[in-house]
C-alpha cells in the first residue's frame, strides 16, 4: 500500500488526482478509467434490485482522507460525506498525530449479539439455568445453520441470559444473548438465522414462548479502542501555543464528558468522520451511529465518547472507543462498485482492520474539531465552507474558483448574486489583461466617436511598496509591486449629466452639481472628462473598490486608472498604456501634492517594478520574482494621506538634509538589494531588507503604534519580514512569509482587532 501523504493533493485536479494514485499504483488502470467515466456510480437496474420503488440513483462525493498511520500501517481513507472541511479538517489532525507516532488502535474480536426475547415462563430463574446447562446443544444448533462461518473460523462463542423482570400479563421476561463471531462479514442475517433456528430449542428448554428474535446493534462485544498521543509542540497553531492548543482541547473535552447537549455535537463531529467511511465501504451506518449513541449513554448519563488528557510528559494524549462492528465481505460491498473500489484504495485485509482504522479517523476527526473550536473557532473554516459551496453555486470555474472563495470571505458577503459579481470582474481582469497586451503600442490620443453602451467594467491595481517609500520621493529606488486587489469602474452614456455612484462608499453625486470647494475625487474626475475630451457628453460613472482607501494602498491611482479605462472605453478613445499611467499621475498630484509616481505606474501596468524618478524623468524597471511572494496585509485602521506625512518628512530634511539623506540613501540600497532578492525568489534576503527599512522608517517617525503592534504580531507568527507600505502614520502593514505561514500571520492580526488579507505577489 503507497504512503498516505500526499503533500498538495488538494490543489490538483480530479483527474490529476486520479493520475496520482494510478502511478503510485493505489488503483489500477480499470478503476482509473471507472473514475474516469463515472463508472463507479451505480446504475438503475443494480438499484433496484437492492430496494424497492428505484426511480433513480442519488450521488455523494468521495474525498479521500490523507496521513493516516494506524498501528504502523499507512492508510489512504476514502470518505463519503456531504459537508465540506471534514475531509480536510481530519487530514490535517492525522498529519499531527502521524507527526507525532501515528495512532494505536486495537479491536475486540467480532462478535455480535443476537437476541431471543422469551416469555410466559412459570419459573424465570429455573429456565434461565437450564438454558446455561444446555448453552453447548444450542451454539452446536445455532452453527450447524451456518457451517460456512464456522469453516471461516467464526461461529456461535457463547450464550448468555438476562432477567428483565416483569412484563404486564406476560410474567418475567428472560433474553437470552447469542454471542457470534460474524469474522469479516456485517453478519446481520446470520446473527438472525440463528436466532430463529435456535428459538424452538430454546421453548423446549424454558418452557417459554419465544417471542422476538433479531440481532442487537449494541455491538458492545466488538469494542474497538483507538489511541494517540501528539507531541505538546507540535500543537502549536495560529499564533497560539501547543500548550493552550492542548489545553483547550482537555477543557472542550471536559465540557462534553459533562453536559449531554455538548456530548451530542461532539460526538455528532467523531460520527461525521466515521459515517463517512462506513458509506464509503459499504456498511450500515445507522446500526453503527445506533450503537454509538447507545455506549455513549451506557452510564446512564449520555457523555463524549472520547478523552482527551495532558499525559505525564505534557502532551495531548486522546483516545476514542467505539463498538463497532463492521464488513469487509458479502452483497453490500460487491453490489456496489464505487464500495469496491474504496476497499482497494484503503487497502484493508479484515473487518476489525477496518474498525480500527475508522475509529482512527473519528478521534482524528474529533481533535480536528476541538482544535478548531478551542482556538480560532470553527466559523471562520465553516465560512470558508459556505463560501465553497457559493462559488461553486454561482458557476465558477476551476481557475476562478480559490479567488471567488477569497474574495467572498475578504468581502464578509457570502452570497450568490456577490460571487457572480466576483466571477464578473475575475472575466474582466483577464480580459483587461489581454487587452493590455495587445494594446502596448496603441496609437496616442484621437477625437472622441459616437458612444456606446459600456460592457463590463474596467480594472486599475492596488499597490505595496515592499521597500523604498518616503526616499524614493527623494530620487532613491524603491520597490513596488501591483496587487491582485482591484478598483473596477464602468461608464455608460446617457443624457448630459454625469453622475458618480460609488456604492461600497456610499458615493452617489451629479457631477455638474458639485459646487464651491471640490474634493480631489471630483477634481480628478474633472480632469479625466476634460483631457478624454468627452466634456461635452453625459454620463454615468460606477466604481467598485476592491482596495481599501487611505491605507497607502494606491487605492486613488487605481480608482482614476479604472476610470480612465472605462470612459475611453465607453466613448472611444484611444489611448495608450503609458498615457492611462501619465493622466492617472496628474491625478494623483491633485490627491496628493507631489507624487512619487509608483501608483499610478503599478494601478497601470500591474507589474512589479524598480522604480525612481529624477527631476528630469522616471526610471522603470520591469522585475519578474523567480517565485510568487506570499504576502500578508494588516490594516492598521487608522486612514492616512500620505500628502501628510510626505509633508512631514520633507520638514525634518528641510531642517537637516545632510542627516536625512543618509537615511534615505540607506533605503535606497536596501531596495536595490530588495530587487535582486525578489528576482533571486530569496524571500529571507527579502524579509530581513524589510525588517531592516522598518527600522529606518522608524527612524523617519512615519510609523504608528497600531503598525508596531501589526509588526510584531506578524513577526511573531513566523513573517520573515514586515514593515509598513505606503505613507505611514496608519495605513497598512506588509509582511512577507513562507506560504505556510499566512494563515497563522492572518489569523493572529485579526485575533488582535484588526483586519487582514492573504494575497501574493506573481
Ligand atoms: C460539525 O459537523 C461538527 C462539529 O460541530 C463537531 C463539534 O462541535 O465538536 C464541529
Amino acid at each position: 500500500m503507497s504512503h498516505s501523504r500526499i503533500p498538495g493533493f488538494y490543489k490538483f485536479s480530479v483527474a490529476n488526482r486520479l493520475q496520482l494514485l494510478y502511478e503510485r499504483g493505489v488503483i489500477g488502470e480499470a478503476e482509473y478509467h471507472m473514475l474516469m467515466d463515472g463508472g463507479q456510480v451505480m446504475n438503475v437496474d443494480t438499484a433496484d434490485r437492492l430496494v424497492e420503488n428505484v426511480i433513480g440513483t442519488f450521488s455523494l462525493p468521495m474525498g479521500l482522507g490523507l496521513n493516516f498511520q494506524v498501528n504502523g500501517k499507512d492508510y489512504l481513507v476514502p470518505m463519503v460525506v456531504e459537508e465540506p472541511s471534514i475531509i480536510a479538517a481530519v487530514s490535517s489532525a492525522a498529519k499531527l498525530i502521524r507527526n507525532s507516532g501515528g495512532f494505536e488502535s486495537r479491536a475486540d474480536e467480532p462478535l455480535m449479539i443476537g437476541q431471543i426475547q422469551v416469555v410466559g415462563l412459570t419459573h424465570a430463574a429455573r429456565a434461565q439455568q437450564a438454558l446455561l446447562q444446555a448453552k453447548e446443544e444450542i451454539l452446536n444448533l445455532a452453527n450447524s445453520l451456518h457451517p460456512n462461518m464456522v469453516a471461516r473460523g467464526g461461529g456461535a462463542r457463547d450464550l448468555e441470559v438476562h432477567l428483565h423482570g416483569e412484563v404486564d400479563g406476560h410474567g418475567e421476561m428472560l433474553v437470552a444473548h447469542l454471542l457470534v463471531d460474524t469474522r469479516d462479514a456485517m453478519g446481520a442475517n446470520l446473527v438472525n438465522t440463528m436466532c430463529e433456528g435456535a428459538a424452538p430449542l430454546i421453548e423446549k428448554i424454558t418452557s417459554g414462548e419465544v417471542f422476538l428474535r433479531i440481532l442487537s446493534n449494541l455491538t458492545d462485544r466488538a469494542l474497538v479502542q483507538a489511541r494517540a498521543t501528539i507531541a505538546v509542540d507540535a500543537l502549536a497553531d495560529n499564533g497560539y501555543s501547543g500548550e493552550q492548543v492542548r489545553d483547550g482541547v482537555v477543557l472542550a473535552n471536559e465540557f462534553a464528558r459533562m453536559d449531554p447537549y455538548r456530548a451530542t455535537t461532539h460526538n455528532k463531529g467523531i460520527m461525521n468522520g466515521v459515517d463517512a467511511v462506513a458509506i464509503a465501504t459499504g456498511n450500515d451506518w445507522r446500526a453503527i451511529e445506533a450503537a454509538a449513541h447507545a455506549y455513549a449513554a451506557r452510564s446512564g448519563r449520555y457523555q463524549a465518547l472520547t478523552r482527551w488528557y495532558r499525559d505525564d510528559d505534557g502532551n495531548l494524549a486522546g483516545e476514542l472507543t467505539l463498538p463497532l462492528k463492521v464488513g469487509t465481505v458479502g452483497g453490500q460491498v460487491q453490489s456496489n462498485q464505487a464500495v469496491l473500489l474504496a476497499h482497494k484504495v484503503m487497502g484493508i485485509e479484515s473487518a476489525p482492520e477496518l474498525a480500527q482504522v475508522m475509529t482512527a479517523v473519528g478521534l482524528a476527526q474529533n481533535l480536528a474539531a476541538l482544535k478548531a473550536l478551542s482556538t480560532e473557532g470553527i466559523q471562520r473554516g465553516h465560512m470558508t465552507l459556505h463560501a465553497r459551496s457559493v462559488a461553486i453555486a454561482a458557476g465558477a470555474t476551476e481557475t476562478q474558483f480559490e479567488d471567488v472563495v477569497e474574495r467572498l470571505i475578504a468581502a464578509g458577503d457570502i452570497k450568490v448574486w456577490r460571487a457572480r459579481e466576483i466571477i464578473a470582474e475575475l472575466e474582466a481582469d483577464q480580459g483587461a489583461a489581454n487587452a493590455a497586451q495587445n494594446s502596448q503600442d496603441a496609437p496616442t490620443m484621437a477625437t472622441p466617436t459616437q458612444p456606446e453602451p459600456s460592457t463590463g467594467t474596467d480594472a486599475g491595481f492596488g499597490k505595496v511598496i515592499l521597500l523604498g517609500e518616503h526616499a524614493v520621493v527623494y530620487g532613491q529606488q524603491a520597490v513596488a509591486a501591483a496587487l491582485p486587489l482591484t478598483i473596477r469602474a464602468s461608464v455608460h452614456a446617457q443624457d448630459k449629466r454625469v453622475d458618480l455612484v460609488i456604492p461600497r462608499w456610499g458615493v452617489e453625486m451629479n457631477l455638474d452639481e458639485a459646487g464651491g470647494k471640490l474634493s480631489s475625487l471630483q477634481k480628478s474626475l474633472k480632469l479625466i472628462i476634460e483631457r478624454l475630451g468627452v466634456a461635452d457628453q453625459g454620463m454615468q460613472i460606477e466604481v467598485f473598490p476592491h482596495v481599501p482607501r487611505a491605507n497607502g494602498l494606491g487605492a486613488s491611482a487605481a480608482l482614476a486608472v479604472a476610470v480612465i479605462r472605462a470612459m475611453a472605453r465607453c466613448f472611444h478613445v484611444a489611448i495608450s498604456e503609458r498615457e492611462i499611467s501619465d493622466l492617472a499621475y496628474d491625478c494623483e498630484k491633485i490627491a496628493h501634492g507631489t507624487p512619487s509616481g509608483i501608483d499610478n505606474t503599478l494601478a497601470t501596468f500591474g507589474q512589479p517594478i524598480l522604480y525612481s524618478k529624477t527631476q528630469a524623468a522616471a526610471r522603470i524597471r520591469e522585475l519578474k520574482p523567480a517565485r510568487s511572494i506570499p504576502l500578508v496585509i494588516g490594516l492598521s485602521g487608522v486612514q492616512t494621506l500620505t500628502a501628510q506625512t510626505v509633508a512631514r518628512v520633507r520638514d525634518a530634511w528641510q531642517r537637516n538634509p545632510v542627516r536625512y539623506n543618509a537615511i534615505f540613501e540607506q533605503i535606497g540600497r536596501l531596495a536595490d538589494a530588495g530587487a535582486k532578492a525578489l528576482e533571486a525568489g530569496d524571500l529571507a534576503e527579502l524579509g530581513d531588507l524589510m525588517n531592516i527599512d522598518q527600522g529606518l522608517l522608524n527612524a523617519l517617525q512615519v510609523s504608528s503604534p497600531e503598525i508596531e503592534e501589526l509588526v510584531q504580531i506578524a513577526r511573531r507568527n513566523g513573517a520573515l519580514g514586515a514593515k509598513l507600505t505606503g505613507g505611514g502614520g496608519g495605513g497598512a502593514m506588509i509582511a512577507v512569509t513562507e506560504p505556510e505561514q499566512t494563515t497563522a500571520i492572518a489569523g493572529a492580526i485579526r485575533r488582535a482587532g484588526y483586519q487582514a488579507f492573504i494575497t501574493e505577489i506573481c
